[in-house]
């Protein structure tokens, strides 16, 4: 895995490294063209797939399952998420998680996520019956999304036995202030990795002016920029989605190269 990159373009997840950027599965249109599409960015290095139980009904964690078997379970780091009404009972997370496992045809998953918080069951009650998921080996690390800096404290008090490695959030360079601000300075202290979510805008990012006049400066492109500026943030890594092989391979091209500081710098001043 480390043979394409600079050691620089692999992140921690707890004490696991995955490259700065993967690719999540939501909203796939053609699972046939996804299949193609995810399989060139896993030959060329990505190994982090972000899937859930609510993407496509199940459909998402089963085209994670056909990656598994085509790529093998190693090359994987496979993320899933779990939906939060399932949280006040330690049975029906089990129940839950083996219903993703078997969609995704493995025993375990590297990481499985809390979708985002039940409003229902108090932070600590929650996170410590989801750490049943580690105790049983149906996961190898365990972790949250959605959470606010108030809701991830408390879920870092929360934990018994099992650290919470991640929060994964909606973080783009459109989208950035709380993250920054708030998030990321406690998530550094704490070993928590941000695996930013819609990191392109939906693809909106192409199109920006101020990511359009630095890409030009570096020969890339804007998509390139706006991903390179998230992962150039200490303990960032981004999962945007893509079922096209010319646009993975755009998202490709954000990796192996860093933004000076002057270009960040300006990108805060301006978005
Ligand atoms: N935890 C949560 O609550 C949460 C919420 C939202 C998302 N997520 C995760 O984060 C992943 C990414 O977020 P997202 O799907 O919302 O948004 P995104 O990654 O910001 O945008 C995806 C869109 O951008 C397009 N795109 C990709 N590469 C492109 C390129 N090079 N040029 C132009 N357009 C491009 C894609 O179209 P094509 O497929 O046609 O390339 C797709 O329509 C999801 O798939 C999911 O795994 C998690």
């Amino acid at each position: 895995m480390l043979e394409f990159y600079d050691p620089s373009d692999y992140k921690n997840i707890g004490s696991d490294k995955v490259l700065a950027v993967g690719l999540g599965t939501y909203a796939i249109r053609s699972y046939d063209k996804a299949f193609d599409a995810f399989i060139y960015a896993i030959t060329h290095g990505v190994n982090l797939i972000d899937t859930a139980e609510m993407y496509d009904g199940g459909r998402a964690e089963e085209f994670v399952g056909r990656l598994v078997k085509d790529a093998g379970r190693d090359a994987l780091f496979i993320t899933t998420k779990m939906l939060p009404d399932r949280l006040d009972d330690k049975d029906k997370i089990v129940r839950a998680a083996e219903a993703s496992l078997r969609r995704l045809g493995v025993t375990y998953v590297d990481l499985f996520l809390i979708h985002w918080p039940n409003e229902r069951v108090s932070i600590q009650q929650q996170v410590q019956n989801f750490e049943i998921l580690a105790e049983r080996g149906l996961t190898r690390y365990i972790g949250v999304s959605n959470f606010d800096l108030a809701q991830l404290r408390k879920a870092l008090e929360a934990t018994r036995k099992h650290e919470i490695v991640v929060n994964q959030v909606h973080y783009s360079v459109l989208n950035r202030l709380y993250v920054e601000k708030e998030l990321l300075p406690y998530c550094i202290q704490n070993n928590v990795t941000i695996q930013a979510y819609t990191p392109l805008e939906k693809g909106s990012v192409a199109t920006n002016a101020v990511l359009t006049s630095i890409a030009s400066k570096y020969g890339k492109t804007p998509i390139q920029v706006a991903l390179n500026y998230l992962i150039s943030h200490k303990n960032v890594v981004a999962i945007p989605k893509s079922e096209k092989i010319d646009h993975v391979q755009e998202i490709l091209g954000s990796i192996g190269w860093r933004l000076e500081s002057k270009d960040i710098e300006y990108i805060k001043r301006r978005l």
